[in-house]
């Protein structure tokens, strides 16, 4: 027995069977889209990561990785499984863990004796013991080990993390898991798997309440007359709060966040606690949407019933190809919903696949840009901030631009004749 398996070819999977093969360990990754497992066979990502693609030929061409067809073909022969699953949210708001205990079933009579399940999805507290339970062998341990990485950065944040977070009741189990990361320089918490559930959704609350709060204070800024930018410097420069994290835009979104938010209100719900805070993160970060929305309809001085408005920007954030629950497509429901005509422009999306069909989607910037009534910057891709807005002015039919991530520069935007507006900056 030996090797690792990583069941689930996703953004996790994918990356920490990638990242797993180059810190030297022989992965098998498991999947059920056959298309995937072909084309990652054939050394092609079909996400948008960086050093991804190199990783994985690397691995490939050293016959370290490979990827197989449903979850059996990959855990026969290994010491470690771990599931890389999603866990969506429910109509209920709870995560829906049906895929790993879907895969728990049909892996739990061939797995190794001795071997370990690590968790790496997101769930809920007390998954960890509902895995073991589920696996029925007292042979086989189950530690708790959830993934940080943000997309975008997953390699350099699975390599190169703040922390390694390993959650056992099995001190010889975590001591294992932890092997597997020797070559990788991060402090390792381990702690019992009850906190190691608590710890992620923790962190993820954390990061959102935080850029809620900055959207928030940005509103006051507004109000005040103060400026957000020159308020964050300061409110950041403190280390007790840092000053990542802390920057305006059209409120929180991915795969990730909105999923956790519910996810972590309703396991309170369920086990007492009224966790009022998180749920006025949540309806803050709807208002959010709508303020966008407003600031649009200011912008444009009349009823938004007919106008062209551009869309730059469509995946939750710059960087990575995901439109899971963006907050840019929530601003276009809004929009559109408002009798605004909507055409988008991002660098990352080819195909109208995934996207609501009120969005017609250009090709480039200028193609975006032709005849608008206004534009509306929704992710902080470097090809909007670089690009020549003194040229791409002409295109419009009204020079005007509501910049959603306070990503232009505002004084040479005003410079150039746009009517401009931001989030809190003056
Ligand atoms: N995406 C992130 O940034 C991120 C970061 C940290 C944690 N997480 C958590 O990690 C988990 C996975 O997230 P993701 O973004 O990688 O999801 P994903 O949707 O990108 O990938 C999940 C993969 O699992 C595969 N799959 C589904 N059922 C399967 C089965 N029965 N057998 C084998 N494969 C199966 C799917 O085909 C898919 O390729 C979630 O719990 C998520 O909350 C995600």
């Amino acid at each position: 027995m030996s090797g690792v398996a990583v069941i689930g070819a996703g953004y996790v999977g994918l990356t920490t069977a990638t990242c797993l093969a180059h810190l030297g360990h022989t992965v098998i990754c498991a999947d059920i889209d056959e298309k995937k497992v072909d084309a990652l066979n054939k050394g092609e990502v079909p996400i948008h990561e960086t050093r991804l693609p190199e990783l994985l030929r690397d691995g490939l061409s050293q016959q370290t990785l490979k990827f197989v067809v449903g979850a059996r073909q990959a855990v026969t022969d290994s010491e470690f499984v771990f599931l890389c699953l999603p866990t969506p949210q429910s109509d209920d708001g709870r995560a829906d863990i049906s895929a790993i205990s879907q895969v728990i079933e049909e892996i739990r009579e061939i797995i190794p004796a001795g071997s370990t399940i690590v968790n790496k999805s997101t769930t809920p507290v007390g998954t960890n013991a509902a895995i073991q339970s589920l696996v029925r062998r007292g042979d086989v341990a189950v530690v708790s080990n959830p993934e940080f990485l943000r997309e975008g950065v997953a390699v350099t944040d699975f390599l190169q993390p703040d922390r390694i977070v390993i959650g056992s009741t099995d001190p010889e189990a975590a001591q294992k898991v932890s092997g597997l990361y020797n070559a990788v320089d991060a402090p390792i918490i381990t702690v019992d798997p009850l906190s190691a559930e608590t710890i992620k959704y923790a962190t993820n609350s954390f990061l959102a309440t935080k850029v809620s709060f900055v959207n928030a204070l940005a509103a006051v800024c507004e109000a005040v007359g103060a400026d957000i930018e020159s308020v964050i410097r300061g409110l950041g420069a403190d280390q007790r709060i840092g000053s990542r994290f802390l920057q305006p835009g059209p409120g929180w979104g991915g795969s990730c966040f909105p999923k956790d938010m519910q996810a972590l209100v309703r396991m309170a719900d369920d086990a007492g606690y009224q966790f009022d805070l998180l749920r006025a993160v949540i309806e803050a970060n709807e208002q959010q949407f709508a303020r966008v929305v407003s600031k649009v309809e200011r912008l444009v001085g009349d009823k938004l019933g007919g106008a062209k408005i551009s869309l730059l920007g469509l995946t939750f954030k710059a960087h990575t190809d995901d439109l899971r629950n963006s907050p840019a497509l929530e601003v276009a429901k809004l929009l559109s919903s408002e009798g605004a005509r909507l055409i988008a422009y991002d660098p990352m999306v080819e195909s109208n696949s995934g996207l609501p069909t009120e969005i017609e989607l250009a090709q480039n910037i200028e193609q975006a840009l032709t005849g608008s009534d206004a534009v509306v910057i929704l992710t902080e891709w470097p090809e909007f901030t670089r690009a020549n807005w003194g040229a791409l002015r002409d295109f419009m039919n009204a020079p005007r631009v509501l910049d959603a991530r306070n990503a232009l520069d505002r004084r040479a935007m005003l410079d150039l004749g746009f009517q401009y507006d931001d989030l809190g900056r003056i």
